[in-house]
């Protein structure tokens, strides 16, 4: 009973159109990280020659997006829908999924003040970071054929 009068303010809060989309608001943050990653992934590879004040701020785009995230406000239950790639899993597992989101915001946000003076300081604050990304992923993502 508890559940079902918590769950009816919510209904009605996602029925109302003038309300951020919470997929979308999520996507939107997401689409930033990889557009991040499109400059962290080349210089991790040793492809691009390593540009600090790029890194830096790619790292803190990551770490402006990555305070943004509120699961409970970006993921509610029933968002994933439509376009969502975003697993059934995180509902089942909400307090796991929390988690590790917290472990990457804690990570984005000591990688966004990191200043990585060379490639070798810089692997060291990547590695860490992006492995949230793909074990997040690995996890609670789902992959659309
Ligand atoms: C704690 C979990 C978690 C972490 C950490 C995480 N993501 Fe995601 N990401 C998701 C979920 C869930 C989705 C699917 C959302 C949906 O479609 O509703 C997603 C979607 C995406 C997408 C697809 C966006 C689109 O166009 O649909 C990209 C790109 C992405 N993430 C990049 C990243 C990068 C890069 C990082 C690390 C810097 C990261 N994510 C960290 C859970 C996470």
């Amino acid at each position: 009973m508890k559940k079902l009068l918590l769950a009816l303010p919510l209904l009605a809060l996602t029925s109302t159109a003038t309300l951020a989309d919470p997929y979308a608001d999520r996507t939107a943050i997401m689409k930033s990280f990889g557009e991040a990653m499109k400059v962290l992934v080349p210089t991790v590879k040793g492809e691009a020659a390593y540009d600090a004040a790029a890194v830096a701020a790619a790292l803190g785009k990551i770490g402006e997006g990555a305070a943004k995230i509120d699961v409970a406000a970006l993921f509610p239950a029933g968002s994933n829908t439509g376009e969502s790639i975003a697993s059934p899993k995180i509902w089942e597992n909400m307090a796991d999924f929390t988690a590790r989101m917290d472990k990457f915001k804690a990570a984005a946000a000591a990688a966004a003040t990191a200043n990585p003076a060379d490639v070798e300081a810089f692997k060291a604050t990547f590695g860490p970071l992006a492995g949230n990304c793909g074990e997040c992923h690995e996890n609670y993502r789902i992959k659309k054929g």
